[in-house]
């Protein structure tokens, strides 16, 4: 949450910085704003409330030309209302310390009472200002000094970039939680929050730890741990291509990666899988056939889409390894005591590898003994390097708010982790994972067959629909999380009262919600839960609500019963899930579209949640 980006180096600061945020904007957009520094010292600064076009359009009156190194931030409220006041860039009581800001500074009211009582004035509600402040007053000609001094005084789990007016040409950049990742150039710097920011310039990173501090100048970065110690920078090669980070002729992100999940499932898959041996080799899961028999236990743990993929996961797990598999939220695990020893495996999923509330439970199931490996769309991220085994997803960038092929990916991974746990604990007969593996590499090809005929289809429905209040989405099986995970995207990007639920769950509760102003989303794939859903839809129809269904191509049983009826290729259960994701995305997409919302950046929320 909150975007942050910095440069020291010839190019034109501000334009590199606007630049960079508007590639971050999906980290936070209810307010921007810049600070760049002169050759002569001058500190220039805008900041607007709104989007990050209205920070533009006061650029436009007055800009900012000239500069040598400079931050920039696009704003995820959560101190102090979304005002052009309370945007960042803060500064200290001088105004010669800026700082931007991502995190929360929990022990910011004590700070700022103490800093008032000796005569410093604030000018805003955030806790941003009061690190300002602090670092000021700490001043005493070096910045990276006057930072060290300040850090033990700050609680909280934050990221933050500062420049001195009177310690030119560098940029300091702390990392307590919230990703930080350095763009190395030629004479020429970068820091960001997100790698998006940095890639059209280079693709040599650095990812700060947390407990570091980075001075960046523009030939030279030095890294130090909270105690002053230096620490050699690892520099990575980052493989994601600039063009991913471009919206390539599509009206939305998110449209685009829809379009782009047959790719992102090919990418996760190709250089792992032995069909004709029914084996996978992820080398970098790092759980050998020692580790792999003393595990008796899995726990999921992540957050959101995550999450849902998780509940995909437990179906895989258990059907695959014959072992029992718990999938907790991360902001629900971190909080309880969860029983885990040296046998438990934690699986953690998250796309971006930096959600605070996955990684604090990742944590505790660390400390209570279980062997990590995490499910990661981003190298380098906090996740990836917190566990002992790593499975990347190959998504690449994701950009759009909701998630869609980062999600899909993710299944892949779960199953490719199943299979691979599966077969070394003996559980999976080599034929049944072959025949898997066959299945998982035709199912790209299903899913390019089913974008070519579905889009117009879901247009049309979406714009019959597109006015009712409430949805409901039915699945059982393996499509019941699917249902949890198409009312999501529904709701966050059209801001529609969505309810997912297990289709026998129905008349427990939710049968009560529905009339003839109730659409309901009923997942029917012929699999051996089918007869079932179609009695569910049955009293769905008895009732006088709105029924569409996603069957198998060539199903006829519905055809007079259903409103409307979407028909995805035939494959085996396993792969129905991924398979019928991609309609729920598309039905959400459009509906979203034909409302004027903003689906890339849905309103409250934020690609990457690093608060609690
Ligand atoms: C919804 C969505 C969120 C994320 C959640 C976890 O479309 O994207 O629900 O899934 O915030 O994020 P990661 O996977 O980055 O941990």
């Amino acid at each position: 949450m909150c975007g942050i980006v910095g440069y020291i180096g010839d190019k034109k600061v501000s334009e590199v910085i606007i630049e960079g945020l508007r590639r971050l904007e999906y980290r936070g957009y209810d307010s921007a704003g810049i600070a760049v520094v002169d050759r002569d010292g001058t500190l220039s600064m805008q900041r607007s409330a709104g989007k990050l076009t209205r920070l533009c359009e006061k650029l436009e009156k007055n800009p900012i030309d000239h500069g040598t190194y400079g931050l920039g931030h696009t704003r995820w409220a959560t101190h102090g209302r979304p005002t052009e006041e309370n945007a960042h860039p803060h500064t200290d009581n001088d105004g010669k310390i800026v700082v931007i800001h991502n995190g929360i500074i929990e022990n910011y009211l004590e700070l700022k009472k103490e800093m008032e009582s000796k005569g410093h004035l604030f000018k805003t509600d955030t806790d941003t200002e009061v690190a300002a402040h602090l670092i000021g007053k700490n001043f005493d000609g070096s910045l990276i000094d006057a930072v060290r001094i300040s850090i033990p005084m700050l609680r909280g789990h934050y990221a933050f970039l500062v420049i001195a007016v009177n310690d030119p040409d560098k940029i300091v950049a702390v990392r307590n939680g919230p990703p930080i990742v350095i763009g190395l150039g030629e004479d020429e710097n970068f820091v960001a929050s997100d790698i998006p920011a940095i890639l059209p310039y280079t693709r040599k990173m650095v990812f700060l730890n947390d407990g570091e501090i980075a001075e960046v100048t523009r030939k030279n970065l030095n890294i130090y741990d909270f105690n002053g110690e230096k620490i050699e920078p690892d520099v990575q090669t980052i493989n994601w291509d600039p063009i991913q980070v471009e919206k390539g002729g599509y009206k939305h992100f998110m449209l685009k990666e829809i379009f782009e999940q047959p790719r992102a499932v090919r990418d996760t898959l190709y250089g792992r899988i032995a069909p004709e041996e029914g084996d996978v080799y992820i080398s970098e899961i790092n759980l050998d056939e020692e580790q792999v028999r003393k595990i008796n236990r899995i726990i999921i743990d992540a957050c959101g889409t995550s999450w849902h993929a998780g509940l995909v996961g437990k179906f895989y797990l258990e059907q695959l390894t014959g072992l029992p598999v718990e999938v907790d939220y991360g902001s629900e695990l971190r909080y309880r005591d969860p029983i885990v020893n040296e046998n438990t495996l934690g699986l953690i999923i998250t796309q971006s590898g930096e959600t605070a509330d996955t990684i604090s439970a990742m944590r505790i199931l660390k400390e209570k003994g279980a062997r990590l490996v995490s499910i990661c769309n981003v190298a380098g991220s906090m996740a990836s390097r917190q566990s002992h085994g790593v499975v990347y997803t190959h998504a690449g960038p994701e950009i759009g708010v909701a998630s869609t092929k980062a999600f899909t990916s993710q299944l892949i991974a779960l199953l490719l982790i199943a299979v691979h746990i599966g077969r070394r604990n003996g559980f999976l007969k080599k034929e049944e994972a072959m025949n898997i593996l066959e299945d998982m590499m035709k199912l790209p090809h299903h899913m390019e067959i089913g974008l070519e005929h579905l889009p117009g289809k879901l247009e049309d429905i979406a714009k019959e629909l597109s006015n009712k209040r409430d949805f409901l989405y039915l699945g059982r099986g393996l499509c019941y999380p699917i249902a949890l995970e198409g009312a999501l995207k529904l709701k966050e990007i059209s801001y529609i009262h969505a309810e997912g639920y297990p289709a026998g769950e129905m008349k427990h509760g939710p049968i009560a919600l529905i009339d003839e102003n109730m659409p309901v989303v009923a997942l029917a794939p012929g699999d051996k839960v089918y007869e079932k859903m179609l009695s569910n839809i049955e009293e769905v129809k008895a009732r006088d609500g709105i029924v569409l269904a996603l069957v198998d191509t060539n199903d006829t049983n519905l055809i007079g019963k259903a409103d409307y009826i979407i028909e995805l290729p035939i494959v085996p259960d396993l792969m129905k899930p991924i398979l019928y994701t991609v309609p729920l995305q598309l039905l959400a997409y459009y509906i979203a579209v034909k409302l004027g919302a903003d689906v890339d950046q849905p309103r409250n929320l934020a690609k990457s949640v690093t608060v609690e």
